[in-house]
């Protein structure tokens, strides 16, 4: 039909090769099943099927020795493996695509890849989800500010700050496996865009590949993208998750909160200042996620003014897909020995636990259980705060006489409540910081996920 190749320039333009050689353990899984397939339903003789799968197989192992060549005139790695083929069997090769077009191809081979990539950053998330148990054990009884508007609120035990996240995470993995439902379905077979007239079975390629069930419309799996941008989505959420850690423990490693050694190994140094031990792994983490977000946006625009079925632009899912994964994926890495590697800087967090009035909230709530409606309470506690503050002594320094002033209700049993260590041991709600719902959780999570040890 065509009177002459494409313009070079043109070529390079469209070829995609140079990102989606990627997908090659996909793509001849993927040919390999539909393969198969083609013989059962009598479209291919067994031995030709047999011939094509030693030769993928065989293109595979050249691929992974690094002696396949790549020309962008072939465009893309479909085109490649396909051609590999028909060069080692001919007309036997060139049955292999049979009942099937690029545009279902490309669409089976992204959704395995997602399925795959789904199942890495799961045990990644699992991974770094046991540094944060591990920290549990490490910093069972220490105790942290915990701040709201960045200010000083309540205190918080440590582990449940590590839990915090690993709850984030949790939710991460929880939409991974349901972004992993949508994408498993089987986009094989609806061909261009409407079917074929060959009498395939679509069932059987969906099995072989694991897939739990078949697209029931061609046009609409042709044209979906929904499981790329829902990958994209749940990834953006990981790397927001961990660029909000990032900045806490960059804050955190500051001389100003000398909360936390980073691990030396994990940190760089300055060419000019001698004395700096800068947080990259941490600030890299912190930065990229805005690669990761930005690809959700590149997706969802890319898909938001395309007809139905198939069009070029989708060819330009993957390079932001890929890059998010990439992304994430080495993000997590890190994270989780950097977890494990850190310490808490307990002498010095100490040090500073009386400041803040961490313990007023608490103090509030002791005056509740005298019969004090809230409201008044809090007003009364805020005046024993200014006193203290005006007297720069703690709460705890107070004379008995100053919160009898306020409560005649109120005895010496007030100093039980006072201090970081008695205000934290006077939780008693479920989720909340109080020690005995600490380790109620960290016992939940050990079941969950298990131990990790250094
Ligand atoms: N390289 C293309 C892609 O990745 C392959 C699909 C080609 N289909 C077509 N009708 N030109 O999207």
């Amino acid at each position: 039909m065509f009177s002459s190749g494409p313009d070079k320039r043109v070529e390079l333009f469209t070829e995609s090769v140079s990102f989606d050689k990627r997908l090659y353990p996909q793509d001849i899984r993927a040919s390999i099943a539909h393969a198969q397939m083609l013989a059962a339903v009598g479209l291919l003789e067994q031995v030709e099927c047999q011939l094509i799968q030693a030769a993928l197989e065989k293109i595979q192992e050249r691929i992974e020795q690094g002696r396949f060549e790549y020309k962008t005139e072939l465009e893309d790695i479909h085109m490649h493996i396909e051609t590999a083929l028909i060069r080692r069997l001919d007309d036997i090769g060139r049955k292999l695509h049979t009942g099937r077009s690029r545009n279902d191809q490309v669409a089976t081979d992204l959704r395995l890849w997602v399925r795959d990539s789904i199942d890495q950053l799961d045990q990644r998330l699992a991974e770094l989800q046991r540094a944060f148990l591990y920290r549990c054990d490490l910093d069972c009884d220490a105790i942290l500010p915990g701040y709201t508007h960045f200010q000083r609120a309540q205190p918080i035990l440590a582990p449940h700050y590590w839990l915090c996240y690993c709850e984030k995470f949790e939710r991460d993995r929880g939409r991974l496996a349901d972004c992993r439902k949508r994408a498993n379905v089987c986009s094989l077979g609806a061909a261009a865009l409407a079917g074929t007239s060959l009498p395939i079975d679509r069932d059987d390629v969906a099995a072989r590949l694991g897939f739990d069930s078949v697209a029931a419309n061609s046009l609409d799996v042709s044209s979906d993208r929904d499981f790329v941008l829902e990958f994209a989505f749940t990834m953006a959420l990981i790397a927001t998750h961990l660029s909000t850690w990032a900045e806490e423990w960059i804050l955190w490693s500051t001389t100003e909160f000398d909360f936390l050694k980073l691990p030396h190994d994990f940190c760089t140094g300055s060419s000019i200042m001698p004395q700096k031990i800068n947080p990259d792994v941490l600030e890299l983490t912190r930065g990229k996620s805005a690669r990761v977000i930005g690809n959700l946006q590149t997706l969802l625009v890319l898909v938001k003014g395309l007809p139905l079925a198939y069009n070029r632009d989708l060819q330009e899912d993957k390079p932001a897909i890929f890059d998010s994964f990439d992304t994430v994926d080495a993000c997590l890495e890190l994270a989780a020995a950097l977890v494990m590697g850190a310490r808490l800087n307990r002498p010095s967090i100490e040090a500073r636990l009386d400041r803040g009035f961490l313990d007023a909230t608490t103090l509030m709530e002791f005056f509740i259980k005298r019969g004090v409606p809230q409201r008044s309470a809090h007003h009364s506690v805020g005046a024993l705060v200014r006193k203290a503050m005006d007297r720069g002594v703690r709460l705890a320094d107070l004379p008995l006489a100053d919160f009898q002033e306020l409560c005649p209700e109120i005895d010496e049993r007030v100093y039980d409540v006072l201090g970081v260590d008695n205000a934290i041991k006077s939780f008693v709600s479920y989720g909340s910081t109080a020690p005995q719902e600490v380790a109620r959780q960290v016992e939940r999570w050990k079941q969950r996920i298990g131990e990790v040890r250094s």
